[in-house]
């Protein structure tokens, strides 16, 4: 009988800081040993001309989320992982949302209920805090921390989530005593709604509004508040999906101040900009997320950004809803104005090889940088290292295998998520995952999904490599 359960033999093998020719030897869902010439394997892989990644880490998705608007999410803990699986991840990291009025403790099991038995590949959860209640903050945040949640995002937009100053003061306090990670949603919500009003006021009521609302200005400010409440409150703050060069000097300036600020990411910075919203004749809601896709120039601040190091993470913020809809982009009154569109769009699919192809074929980062911004430095920050986000022995055996020559042309119908579009439709790149296994089981393979729902497992993490333990 053979000893390994698998042998990846003769790809090349690549981490956060090597990279190397070898095989991996996998046991019981773990990586046992890393070598030439290992033993036999159950099943043999042969990777030759072929990557070895660590499986790529979306610490930045929503799925199945509730909302206020009557939209509904396009995918499930199902699609989703399933959708996430086919694109090279082996976990998904969820936002799970209180509503407010609603117990925190409550939104959590409400979550953790949706995602039990449904998933591909692995899933943690983070807690959205909207209604930070003493009940909240003292009795229940300390509970679910306990239960392996040790991150808490918390919003300074959107009708009915957006924190006031005091609010988002005792949530870093909260989170300072817990020992969790505060993650923000830095837009200005007062602004954006004056910003609205005088835009629909002159007419300007079609998707691009939604961009000319909210300004890279809004994002700015509110991410310069947000480091300067962390640095009161003495807390490591980590800023999502920043969009451009104007919040990048905001992120910069603070860490030469020696504070513990740190940011992501997306593609959607990358590759799009406020032009697409202009789609006619309403297909620019195709794009509506927030923040909003800039211009070139900010593009070009990311990929530097990027490139420099600045971002310590790089996520798809997927947040999908069908286009051709009433529960989706197209709900009552999105007609009428842009604010009525659902916010956010669909990505986690196409998060990694838009990376890899853009970023690592077309040379603007490292294959090593590549890996630490797309898993490594996720399951660092987020506490599951080294179990999580590496090719060592003993971690999980969460290994996507690319074919780093292999031409793919982005289209809706090669994509597994529950969308009817890709806003990356016809993007040709260079470079696909063709075998992708979560704990040693194959749950991927050539675009297409090779496992099962109900595989994939709940992740309790740990404390985050940026929160000091006290
Ligand atoms: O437009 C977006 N990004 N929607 C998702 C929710 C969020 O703000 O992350
Ligand atoms: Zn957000
Ligand atoms: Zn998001």
């Amino acid at each position: 009988m053979a000893f390994f359960d698998t042998v990846i033999r003769n790809g090349t093998v690549v981490t956060a800081s090597d990279t190397m020719v070898c095989d991996v030897g996998i046991k019981n869902g773990r990586i046992v040993a890393l070598g030439e010439h290992i033993e036999e394997g159950s099943t043999e892989i042969d990777a030759t001309d072929l990557l070895v990644l660590p499986g790529g880490i979306d610490s930045h998705v929503h799925l199945e989320q509730p909302t206020s608007d009557g939209s509904v999410m396009a995918d499930d803990f199902e699609s989703g992982t399933r959708s996430a699986a086919c694109g090279g991840n082996t976990m998904v990291i969820p936002f799970s949302l209180q509503e407010r009025g609603e117990s925190l403790l409550n939104s959590v099991q409400e979550h953790h209920d949706r995602a039990s038995g449904k998933c591909h590949i692995d899933y943690a959860l983070h807690a959205i805090i909207t209604d930070p209640s003493e009940q909240a903050l003292v009795k229940d945040l300390p509970e679910i921390v306990k239960g392996g949640i040790t991150s808490v995002k918390i919003f300074m937009t959107y009708e009915n989530m957006a924190l006031n100053d005091a609010e988002i003061f005792r949530v870093m306090e909260a989170t300072r005593h817990v020992g969790a990670l505060t993650m923000v949603h830095a837009e200005n919500f007062d602004a954006i709604r004056q910003m609205t009003e005088r835009l629909e006021r002159a007419g300007h009521t079609g998707p691009r509004g939604h961009a000319d609302s909210r300004p890279i200005v809004v994002e700015r400010e509110a991410t310069h508040r947000a480091i300067s409440f962390a640095e009161l409150v003495d807390v490591p703050l980590f800023v999502v999906h920043v969009s451009g060069g104007d919040v990048i000097e905001q992120i910069e300036w603070a860490k030469r101040r020696g504070l513990p600020i740190y940011a992501e990411t997306c593609p959607q910075y990358l590759t799009l900009t406020a032009d697409d919203l202009d789609s006619m004749p309403t297909e620019g809601a195709k794009y509506v997320c927030s923040p909003p896709p800039r211009d070139v120039a900010n593009q070009e601040a990311c990929w530097d950004a990027l490139a420099r190091g600045v971002f310590s993470t790089f996520t798809s913020d997927h947040c999908p809803f069908v286009y051709a809809s009433d529960t989706g982009k197209q709900i009552k009154g999105a007609q009428e104005s842009f604010k009525y569109v659902p916010n956010g769009i669909p990505g986690v699919e196409t998060r990694l090889p838009i990376l890899f192809s853009k970023g690592v074929s077309e040379g603007r980062i490292t294959l090593n940088d590549f890996v630490a911004l797309t898993a490594t430095n996720h399951a660092k920050i987020y506490g599951m290292y080294p179990q999580k986000g590496s090719i060592a022995i003993g971690s999980d055996a969460d290994i996507a295998i690319w074919d780093p020559k292999k031409r793919v042309t982005l289209t809706q119908d090669i994509l597994n998520h529950n969308c009817d579009y890709t806003p990356y439709e016809g993007m040709t790149l260079t470079g696909y995952p063709v075998v992708v296994m979560v704990r040693g089981r194959v749950v991927a393979k050539d675009g297409k999904p090779a496992g099962e729902p109900g595989y994939g497992e709940f992740v309790s993490r740990g404390r985050s490599s940026l929160v000091p333990d006290r």
